[in-house]
């Protein structure tokens, strides 16, 4: 299957395809609204390991103008994208739209403890350059089904902190420890390219 090649005339072209990182809703939606009208290219680890997930739906966390999605979409899975970012919703819905694909949104901000509280329950779930909160990463186990699959990836912990990328924002190798009672983890992968140090965590529902 080709790249999603629809132009989406939601934003202007600044090219590049470079991938920032976490700043408030102000920041994304700015990002958002400037960002090229070229979708970027799905995540590599994800192409990379998409023989792992379970066929059916996906949970996409902090899914941003949905890059992931739209490559999932277009493999078949059902997904439901979510971001505190409007404007990066209105832009998966507009590429979407425009590849006559469906695919379910919701403006949830993450930083509720509760916000995942009535998301439902899926075979997948992704999270990519975004990192979960210790209390929703225990509240997974509640919206995936038995054998399903929690793919995390995005910068890891010997990424180099800068002002934009923060220690915080870093996935540590010590996150998952409290949820390996409800997962196993079955895969995790490290590798290193221009735009730093990356991490890929694949967990499977016990
Ligand atoms: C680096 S982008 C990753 C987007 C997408 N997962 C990808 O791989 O292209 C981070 C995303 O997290 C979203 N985000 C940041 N903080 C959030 C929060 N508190 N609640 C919901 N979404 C948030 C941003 O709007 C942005 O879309």
């Amino acid at each position: 299957m080709g790249p999603v090649q629809e132009r989406c005339k939601c934003g202007t072209d600044t090219g590049g395809n470079q991938m920032e990182y976490i700043g408030n809703k102000t920041f994304w939606d700015e990002k958002f609204q400037n960002r090229g009208e070229r979708i970027l290219d799905p995540e590599q680890s994800l192409i990379d390991n998409i023989g792992y997930f379970n066929k059916g739906t996906v949970l996409d966390i902090a899914c941003g103008d949905g890059r992931n999605a739209l490559f999932l979409l277009r493999h078949g899975f059902k997904v439901t994208g979510i971001d505190f970012s409007e404007k990066a919703l209105e832009r998966l819905r507009c590429f979407a739209q425009k590849n006559n694909l469906t695919v379910i949104t919701k403006q949830i901000d993450l930083t509720k403890d509760s916000s995942l509280n009535n998301i439902g329950i899926f075979d997948n779930i992704l999270i990519n350059h975004y990192r979960l909160g210790n209390a929703q990463l225990k509240e997974l186990k509640n919206h995936i089904t038995d054998g399903g699959i929690v793919f995390v990836s995005g910068f890891g912990e010997e990424h180099k902190v800068d002002s934009r990328i923060k220690k915080e924002d870093l996935i540590q190798s010590t996150d998952f420890e409290e949820i390996y009672e409800s997962f196993d983890l079955i895969k995790r992968d490290s590798r290193q390219d221009e735009r730093g140090y990356f991490v890929t965590y694949i967990l499977k529902r016990k």
